[in-house]
């Protein structure tokens, strides 16, 4: 199963995108929660304005789906420039980004998704088009080779990653701005939902923008497509309102539990503590057990079952912890105690 496939995954889906556009927040706002970041470009923004100056080049970073693309375009939005999208798998040479730079205009704002995966080489061109709004360009080669600099308007670049640890010292430290965005209250989700819910026209009662959020594994991406499905199911079984009822059904329907966990999740805590007595287990023997690949399992399936507490690392593999099992509702009988 691709991980985009399951209704829980964080990461962005082609049926995501169709809907994203419509669901997604114009304005400040209206873009729910975070509010110190919010706080801080408003700030940001309005001292722009006043200088009549382009926004200074902004880092948005935090986990797939809690908002960094709606928050670029709303950043557009409120400054009134234009928004130029691209990411760094999509810039493979530095011509690609040389087109991209000399088609700027000014106070225009460029967003590059996943900018931790540009390389190095097209790194060192955004240094002096960030710094100096200038653009070298080398004509010919060998000795013969002549720097060529090409002034560019004052511009704003926005960058976007899931990996900030993965950029370079001397891009991250060319960024005025660099906002984390958090995983969200429940509350805040609650508040999505509503709003998603009001945008596609349907009625939900407070029980089930509860139980969507609850399992939304705090992310506005999960709890759209959680709504999304609860609602299909709503109006093929139900009244076509979203009621508590219906709710849990449909959940129970497509294996999504009471925290968000789906049979995946599950399978990996029930192997660790069925076959290897609830660890340690290594990483690539968790792997061969499981039929999942070892870096899925790290960069998508642990981290949410450990900041629920229901898995540890160790130096010495993975174990289930005594939460992980109560949630399996199994009891934790003559584990190795090695942690
Ligand atoms: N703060 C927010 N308020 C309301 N909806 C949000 C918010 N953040 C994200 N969303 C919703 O979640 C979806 C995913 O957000 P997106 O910006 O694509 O995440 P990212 O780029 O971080 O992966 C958006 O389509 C939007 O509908
Ligand atoms: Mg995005």
């Amino acid at each position: 199963m691709e991980e985009t496939d399951r209704i829980i995954s964080s990461n962005e889906n082609s049926e995501d995108k169709a809907w994203d556009s419509s669901l997604r927040p114009q304005h400040l706002h209206e873009y729910v929660g975070q509010e110190k970041v919010k706080d801080n470009l408003k700030i940001s923004i309005e001292a722009a304005k006043k200088r009549s100056e382009a926004l200074e080049h902004v880092l948005l970073y935090g986990a797939p789906g809690l908002g960094k693309t709606t928050l670029a375009h709303v950043i557009a939005k409120e400054t009134g420039a234009n928004l130029r999208i691209t990411s760094g798998p999509a810039i493979e040479k530095g011509g690609d980004l040389a087109a991209i730079l000399t088609n700027i205009a000014e106070n225009d704002i460029l967003f590059i998704d996943e900018i931790h995966r540009l390389n190095r080489s097209i790194e060192e061109i955004l240094y002096p088009a960030m710094e100096d709004y200038a653009l070298d360009i080398i004509m010919g080669k060998g000795a013969s080779a002549r720097t060529l600099r090409l002034d560019l308007p004052r511009f704003t670049i926005i960058g976007a990653t899931t990996k900030a640890s993965h950029l370079s010292a001397p891009l991250r430290d060319r960024f005025g701005l660099v906002h984390h965005l958090n995983f969200y209250e429940e509350s805040d989700i609650e508040k999505i939902v509503q709003r998603s819910a009001s945008i596609l026209k349907i009625n939900i009662d407070k029980a089930s923008s509860k139980a969507i959020s609850s399992r939304s594994r705090r992310t506005p991406r999960v709890a759209n497509r959680l709504l999304k499905r609860v609602r299909d199911y709503c109006q093929v079984k139900g009244t076509g309102e979203i009621t508590e009822k219906d709710c849990l059904n449909s959940f129970k329907m497509l294996e999504v539990d009471n925290l968000g966990l789906d049979f995946i999740d599950r399978k990996i805590l029930e192997i660790i503590v069925d076959k290897f007595n609830g660890g340690p287990v290594g990483l690539n023997t968790l792997s061969a057990a499981s039929g999942e690949e070892m870096s899925t399992i790290e960069d998508v399936y642990e981290p949410y079952l450990m900041q629920l507490g229901f898995l540890e690392r160790s130096a010495r593999g993975r174990m289930v912890t005594a939460r992980g099992y109560e949630h399996l509702g199994k009891n934790q009988v003559g584990q190795n105690n090695l942690i």
